[in-house]
């Protein structure tokens, strides 16, 4: 009887034709697999007589080999089939897709330029994570809890543990730098930060920012203003004025805001605005960062000492610098990636 099936399964066997991965698998589990017909007959060896037993044998290894070598065949063929039907067709005469390069984006480029210039003045750069705690972000850069300031700089907490944050700002590096270095310290932190606002043509959830940071010996104001004139002339050319207002931040005492000139004068119109003055408002002035003297409670809050040490910290928008730089109205274009925006750039010049 077990020879007439064995003979049965073998011309299945034979029949079994396969296409594609399924039908295989297919032909695996009807064949192959413990449950499969040949698994079957092997399951019926314990039921038969001791003397018969050795024949038996044979005939269920013989089918057993036979479906092995069919399966081995099936894979066989179907790789042989692939590439001359159905999705792995190859058309060898069609022209190849270009490979095209693309662009360095215009927020990088503008970055990169930053750190170049002030590369050049000896910092370096130093990076922090995006995902931040609060001591770094707010309480170790002099926001106490539940103070007003920390309202304006809104942003993204998990619920299950408010002490996680993305980062508000880039100067939660500063305090990541001073914890980890010892003066003199002359250091860049560019990144991406974020904020709880509503996506405008003028503000997004998240933008970037670059941060300065020097921390030396007799570190005054007078050379903040030197360093960040400098920038500005080397950024947006020899004739750029710069303008410190006074301003406010928990981290910085003085604090100040910085304007960098827009060339009003000029009768070609104002460069910063393009001629429209939609920018400076018609003053001549454009803001493009916060600046200020580290206040001696961050110092010490980071492990430096303040009567020893002072410093200075500074920090810039790069979508703002570059929307000046390039007369970008939308803030928006810079994350939309449209080619046919990003395209634009390619041949930047700063
Ligand atoms: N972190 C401030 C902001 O995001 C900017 C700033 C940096 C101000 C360093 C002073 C010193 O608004």
């Amino acid at each position: 009887m077990v020879k007439r099936q064995a003979e049965a399964i073998k011309i299945d066997l034979q029949q079994f034709a396969v296409e594609n991965a399924e039908q295989l698998e297919a032909f695996r589990m009807r064949f192959i697999s413990k449950k499969s017909v040949v698994g079957e007959l092997f399951g019926l060896m314990k039921d038969v007589a001791p003397e018969s037993r050795k024949e038996f044998g044979m005939i269920v290894n013989e089918v057993k080999q036979a479906a092995d070598n069919r399966f081995k065949e099936l894979i066989e063929q179907l790789e042989n089939t692939k590439g001359q039907t159905g999705e792995m067709l190859i058309d060898l005469t069609l022209p190849p897709v270009p490979n095209e390069l693309g662009t360095i984006h215009p927020l990088s480029l503008v970055r990169n330029r930053i750190i170049e210039i002030f590369e050049r003045m000896g910092f370096n750069v130093s990076e922090g994570p995006e995902i931040e705690d609060d001591w770094h972000n707010f309480t170790a850069l002099n926001f106490p809890e539940n103070h007003p300031a920390r309202e304006m700089q809104d942003t993204f907490f998990i619920e299950k543990n408010p002490d996680i944050a993305l980062r508000t700002h880039t100067s939660s590096v500063q305090v990541r730098v001073m914890e980890n270095e010892k003066p003199p310290i002359r250091t860049l932190s560019p990144g991406r930060v974020y904020r709880n606002e509503a996506i405008s043509a003028r503000a997004h959830c998240f933008f970037h920012q670059v941060e300065g940071l020097y921390i030396d010996e007799n570190v005054s104001f007078a050379d903040l203003k030197q360093t960040l004139y400098h920038f500005a002339k080397e950024l947006f050319g020899p004739e750029t004025k710069v303008r410190f207002r006074p301003s406010f931040f928990p981290f910085t005492e003085p604090s100040a805001e910085m304007d960098i000139s827009c060339d009003i004068d000029n009768p070609k119109g104002c460069q910063l605005c393009g001629g429209s003055k939609n920018i400076c408002k018609g003053t001549g002035w454009v803001e493009i960062g916060g600046a200020g003297m580290v206040d001696p409670n961050v110092l010490e809050n980071s492990g430096i000492d303040s009567e020893k040490y002072t410093g200075f910290a500074f920090g810039m928008g790069i979508e703002r610098i570059t929307m000046l730089k390039f007369q970008i109205r939308d803030l928006r274009l810079f994350s939309e990636n449209d080619v046919r925006f990003l395209r634009q750039f390619t041949s930047a010049n700063l």
